[in-house]
């Protein structure tokens, strides 16, 4: 199975729509996506990624043998966290529990630390959502704690969990100091 990450075409959208017309990926999502999620709702959301400011976000198809599965991203965030930058993934079901979004992680952090001024990418999954919690462990990321009664997401409180990864470069420079 060779897993790439490569730009996001309108292409996609069908894809897309069909990993996300999901309500087990929509559970572990954040609100404000529609159900159903039609061929419409993936190409307004794959144009706003194309659209977007380049060096705000950093969005990637996640393709496995040369079909796009999900949708792989990372969201600057402002003021004194321009610096870091918020992961956010999904594949479609058929994919799950291959390794697919574990590699995908890697390749996309590797992407960014290469690539931007970026010093920390991380990831706030639900506490209850272990295979995400699973493939930013396994991707290397640090477990950092846990975010308690941090979302209201399908009528129950949740806690979240907060993985990050930092710039190896940056912490041996600030060592030196
Ligand atoms: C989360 C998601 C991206 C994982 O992608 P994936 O390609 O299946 O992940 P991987 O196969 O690389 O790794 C999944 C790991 O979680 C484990 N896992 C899966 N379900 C689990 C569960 N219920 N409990 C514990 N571990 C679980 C798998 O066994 C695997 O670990 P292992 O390699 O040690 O066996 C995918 O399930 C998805 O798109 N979910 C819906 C959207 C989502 O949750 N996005 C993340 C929001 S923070």
């Amino acid at each position: 199975m060779k897993v790439v990450l490569r730009s996001l075409t309108l292409a996609d959208a069908e894809n897309v729509a069909a990993a996300m017309n999901n309500e087990k990926v929509l559970a572990n999502l954040r609100d404000g996506i529609p159900f159903p999620y039609t061929l419409t709702d993936a190409e307004e959301y794959i144009s706003y990624l194309l659209g977007a400011d380049k060096n705000a976000v950093f969005a990637f198809a996640v393709e496995v043998d040369g079909k796009a599965a999900g949708i792989i991203s990372a969201f600057r965030q402002n003021n004194i966290h321009y610096r870091t930058a918020e992961l956010g993934y999904f594949i479609g079901e058929e994919y799950w529990g291959k390794g697919v979004m574990t590699r995908a992680v890697k390749l996309a952090c590797g992407y960014l630390f290469d690539n931007t001024d970026l010093l920390r990418v991380y990831a706030e999954p639900f506490a209850t959502n272990h295979a995400s919690c699973r493939v930013l462990a396994k991707a290397g990321f640090s477990f950092e704690g846990v975010l308690v009664s941090n979302a209201y997401k399908n009528g129950k409180v949740l806690d979240m969990k907060i993985y990050a990864l930092v710039r190896e470069e940056e912490c041996a420079e600030d060592e030196e100091e």
